[in-house]
């Protein structure tokens, strides 16, 4: 059954609103944790991100973080969580770099759903291995938010780790599973997250596999990877960080002919997406100035190894979701 938020529960808007749920949150985690261990899958996206930080001021080092590299993160972002958890905030962290693990389970896989399958359970079985050489773990801690839960009746296969196996005994720990992306941001704020974290654009768990469109390779997925870091660049340096929710690359599974050095030269087209919106349930369009689409497009386009092509993705939602996959 869908778990309903309250129609008397608050929208977090101020600091105090948020020092009043973490309190009562720390009350909770600590009621249901006792003196257990909790695993927890850092991504390093503003949910997960608000969990560990919740959890460490709650729980401290009976929290045990697991960064995951899927491979399919975007530039230095593993290196960025690395920094934040394991050198500021001193946390308990294990980071796994299983980039060949899933790149090579996803080859040749282009339906959307059973990619997400695939990396979802993957990073289930890496935990799984994981809590097993970790002995004592009880609890798997998610940043789990309300849209998901919203959207979880088949629309999507899951969001984030989701669908334990069945011999897996952790009771689950989520504390932000009734808020919605702007308040988890507050909250973030007010447990004292940098804000270069907390107001991060959100990553979805799988990645940028749904980005790759169709099958994954991983030449596909490193251009993907470098106009994606490319196009951040250009929104930070722009001041666009602050305006646009999210904004990111998708690169479809198609060449199209092009000419370079006076010679043919096929490449993927890159597809850039930039939407406002404060539930991610409904977004529209930034208008990005054309100065500046032409400006990212003569970059991605010299300097990404295979993309040959730029094109501005003007699409609300409804009708096309944010993610392309
Ligand atoms: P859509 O594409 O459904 O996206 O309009 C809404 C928001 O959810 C993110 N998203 C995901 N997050 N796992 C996640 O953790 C997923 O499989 C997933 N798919 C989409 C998306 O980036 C957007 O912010």
């Amino acid at each position: 059954m869908i778990e309903k938020r309250p129609e008397s529960m608050e929208r977090i808007t101020t600091p105090a609103l948020a020092d009043k749920f973490i309190e009562e949150q720390i009350a909770e985690i600590r009621a249901q944790v006792g003196d257990k261990k909790v695993l927890l899958a850092l991504s390093g996206g503003v949910d997960s991100s608000v969990v560990a930080a919740l959890l460490i001021k709650a729980i401290g080092k009976q929290l045990v973080c697991v960064h995951v590299n899927h491979g399919l993160m975007r530039k230095g972002e593993s290196e960025q969580v690395i920094e934040v958890f394991q050198n500021q905030l001193d946390a308990n962290l294990i980071y796994i770099d299983a980039t060949d693990r899933f790149l090579d389970l996803l080859a040749g896989v282009a339906e959307p759903e059973k990619k997400r399958k695939i990396i979802g359970g993957e990073f289930i079985k890496v935990f799984d291995e994981e809590a097993r050489k970790l002995e004592g773990i009880s609890f798997l801690a998610q940043g789990t938010i309300y849209p998901d839960i919203l959207e979880s009746d088949g629309v999507k296969a899951h969001h984030n780790v989701g669908g334990l196996p069945e011999d897996m005994q952790f009771e689950l720990v989520e504390p932000v599973r009734l808020l919605y992306k702007d308040e988890v941001r507050v909250v973030g704020k007010a447990l004292g997250l940098p804000a270069s974290m907390v107001d991060r654009q959100p990553f979805p768990g799988p990645g940028l596999g749904v980005r790759c469109l169709g099958a994954i390779t991983r030449d596909r997925l490193n251009a993907l990877r470098e106009a994606d870091a490319i196009l951040r660049e250009e929104f930070d340096k722009n001041g666009l960080n602050n305006t646009v929710w999210q904004y990111f690359i998708a690169v479809p599974d198609m060449k199209s002919v092009g000419v370079k050095d006076s010679k043919r030269y096929e490449g993927w087209p890159a597809i850039i997406r930039a939407v406002n919106t404060t539930d991610a349930m409904s977004a529209t369009i930034e208008e990005i100035p054309y100065s500046l689409l032409h400006h990212i497009t003569a970059r991605i386009t010299a300097e990404v190894d295979g993309i040959n092509r730029v094109l501005y993705d003007l699409t609300p939602k409804p009708i096309g979701t944010i993610e392309w996959e």
